[in-house]
């Protein structure tokens, strides 16, 4: 047996994946920019960037250099003991460029579902309220606490609970098949009025905070109206409610714009980011304003390995990256690219049901039949084994998983995306 197929067997045995759903493994030896290399040599393009974390492209030369001189200097350094330079830099870079009010100060840990749990502290503690509302189609991690406030109970939730109570859910704009049967842009935007009625009605009124992400990525790549999210920010502020943007996925440049709450102009009071933020390392940040973070009394709130100085080195890189190389524009230009090709197949591939996204997250939301809506979940499955086939790497997400999700590191080559967008089209045409 070769070392690949022992890696395979002992990861099968020592591991605990829980991975979605069984293919082929790709073992994976090592990355450069858009292209993973397996143990064998094979190449693959990678359409998904490791969930949407590699923005500035895998093994970022300038990133992972400003890692290995910091880690020279200093590894660890408990960020609650002591004052650790890279961390102290990077909060103050993020007051700089996290959009909202007053932006201030971050706390920082290790992961998404972290930061969000940080985030529903600060807000019930400075509010001194302590319900939450979530969006129906959200997704915020998967500790108990996120888990609690994640809309998608069937797909996300199983057999895990009890979870947090005094929780609402508010109908996420999931525009293609609208709750209320009504048509984008002529619509009125009940959705987001319904809001009134969900606090008034699940609600004992006390709600700290509401979360939602600019664009729901693992519910299906559902971006948020401009409209949606004005009227829901008017009904937060008349009752005296924060907004929690979730950024983990949308952040650093993935939508076209540094941050996704930039296409929608409104500030939130709080931000949390996490994935694309040092592409790769792992950090995470809760970013909110002084007197919001304030809030916390000393020992409220503390993270052990939070505001790694190796990772908040590669993060003051890869932010520096990003704006020399305008990160966020090419996202733009290439989603657009990748969109337009895609909705130009939809005259003739009768699978797609909706393209939508904005800069590179973008999803293809597959059924079975236009009219009926029919969801085409073996169908995501069989094109994103074809296109593994193919040598290309895809998500596939969504309520019930038919939405394929093109999300490349944004420094994807026009030779690679056109080389995905003719995969793609093979297999779409082959699974039909
Ligand atoms: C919007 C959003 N929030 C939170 C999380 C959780 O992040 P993590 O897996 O780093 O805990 C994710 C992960 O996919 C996410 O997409």
């Amino acid at each position: 047996m070769g070392e690949r197929e022992d890696l395979i067997r002992m990861a099968e045995e020592y591991l605990v994946t829980s991975i979605v759903e069984r293919l082929e493994p790709v073992v994976v030896d090592r990355a450069e920019n858009d292209v993973v290399i397996d143990m064998d040599g094979r190449k693959y393009v990678d359409f998904f960037a490791g969930i949407a974390v590699v923005n500035a492209g895998h093994v970022n030369e300038k990133v992972v250099n400003a890692a290995i001189e910091q880690a020279k200097k200093l590894v660890h350094a408990c960020t609650y003991v002591y004052h650790v330079p890279p961390t102290i830099k990077l909060a103050k870079r993020l007051a700089e460029i996290v959009p909202g009010r007053n932006m201030k100060k971050t706390f920082f840990s290790n992961s998404g579902a972290e930061a969000i749990e940080c985030a529903m502290k600060v807000a019930r503690k400075f509010t001194k309220k302590h319900e939450l509302i979530a969006l129906t189609h959200s997704f915020h991690g998967r500790t108990i606490g996120t888990l609690s406030i994640t809309g998608q109970w069937k797909r996300k939730r199983l057999d895990m609970g009890p979870y947090m109570p005094a929780v609402s859910f508010t109908p996420s704009p999931y525009c293609y098949r609208c709750p209320f049967g009504k048509q984008y842009p002529d619509c009125d935007f009940e959705c987001a009025r319904y809001l009134n009625n969900v606090i008034d009605y699940t609600t004992s009124n006390n709600v700290a905070a509401l979360i939602m992400e600019p664009l729901q990525g693992e519910g299906g790549i559902i971006p948020i109206p401009k409209e949606y999210a004005k009227i829901v920010r008017e009904i937060l502020d008349e009752r005296d409610i924060l907004l929690i943007d979730d950024e983990v996925q949308t952040g650093f440049g993935r939508t076209g714009k540094m941050f996704g709450v930039e296409h929608l102009d409104i500030e939130p009071d709080i931000v949390t980011m996490a994935k694309g933020i040092a592409d790769g390392f792992p950090i995470a940040a809760c970013t909110t304003r002084a007197e919001v973070a304030d809030s916390f009394e000393p020992g409220d709130h503390l993270s052990t390995f939070g505001g790694n100085p190796v990772s908040a080195a590669a993060a003051l890189a890869n932010i520096e990256f990003m704006e020399e190389e305008n990160l966020p524009k090419q996202a733009e230009e290439k989603g657009n690219y990748v969109m337009k090709a895609l909705r130009d197949m939809m005259s003739e591939i009768k699978l797609i049901g909706d393209v939508r996204g904005r800069g590179l997250m973008i999803g293809v939301e597959l059924v079975r039949d236009r009219e009926s809506k029919e969801p085409a979940v073996s169908e995501a499955k069989r094109v994103r084994q074809l296109m593994r086939e193919k040598g290309y790497l895809i998500g596939v997400g969504g309520a019930v998983g038919s939405v394929l999700r093109l999300q490349p590191p944004l420094t994807v080559t026009y030779e690679h995306i056109d080389g995905a967008l003719e995969a793609l089209e093979e297999s779409l045409k082959e699974v039909s």
